[in-house]
């Protein structure tokens, strides 16, 4: 748990306090944790696997937010602000979680203010990163998005290999099609193309990044 950069400032006696109010949860695969709209008193950090927050249009298409790894943390919106959950959240793989009940994580908050500001850290970051998302979906095309998704991707999920960087992301064509916020075949043929340019090799739910400065520039 305090390899988590929400809690990584904490020492022995204090992260010892805090595992005393912690509740483990596993998820298989594809299992839903909690859904858009619905009551969250609990903050969550992945210990292991990954997750997706989505979120759902009236027409029922689904936006993926973001796919979150080890070490990261989730559900604290409704923390410092009761209202719905502004996300669902479900499993892309198996998944071991920590969570935290938001009643005891106030107080803990009051008693190491180092958590605090680790959290302001986690949410100025993703503010940062909302607001370049909502500004390639108004002035960069999609295999720009493609692009760049993956690079994100990388950077979290990389590990280098012998022929290339192997990004296991996890994700169907679809889940990426929603990450990206564009169609399936659209998605698809800019990867095409990219691998077609020798940039990088497709497999199943994985792509093997060979040439990531040309992925950069594009
Ligand atoms: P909460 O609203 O409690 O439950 C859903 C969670 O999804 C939310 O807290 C955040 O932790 C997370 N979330 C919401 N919006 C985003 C976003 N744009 N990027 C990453 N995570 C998000």
């Amino acid at each position: 748990l305090n390899k988590a950069p929400l809690f990584e400032a904490l020492d022995d006696q204090a992260t010892k306090a805090l595992r005393a109010h912690v509740s483990e949860v596993r998820l298989a695969r594809g299992q839903s944790l909690f859904h858009e709209g619905d009551t969250g008193d609990r903050l969550y950090v992945v210990l292991e696997g990954k997750i997706k927050l989505t979120r759902m249009a009236p027409d029922g298409r689904e936006n993926l937010l973001s796919v979150l790894g080890p070490g990261e943390m989730f559900g604290e919106l409704s923390l410092f602000d009761p209202r719905p959950r502004t996300a669902g959240a479900i499993a892309v793989t198996e998944c071991r979680l920590a969570g935290l009940g938001h009643d005891d994580l106030r107080p803990f908050l009051t008693a190491h203010p180092e958590v605090g500001v680790a959290l302001l850290q986690a949410l100025s970051e993703r503010l940062r990163k909302t607001n370049e998302v909502m500004a390639d979906l108004v002035f960069t095309d999609v295999p720009g998005r493609v692009a760049k998704a993956l690079l994100d991707l990388a950077e979290r999920f990389g590990q280098p290999g012998d022929s290339g960087l192997h990004v296991h992301h996890d994700l169907t064509q679809e889940e990426l099609a929603q990450l990206v916020g564009a169609s399936r075949e659209t998605v698809n043929k800019a990867l095409a193309d990219f691998a077609a340019r020798g940039w990088l090799r497709i497999e199943a739910r994985a792509v093997v990044i060979l040439d990531i400065e040309r992925l950069r520039k594009r």
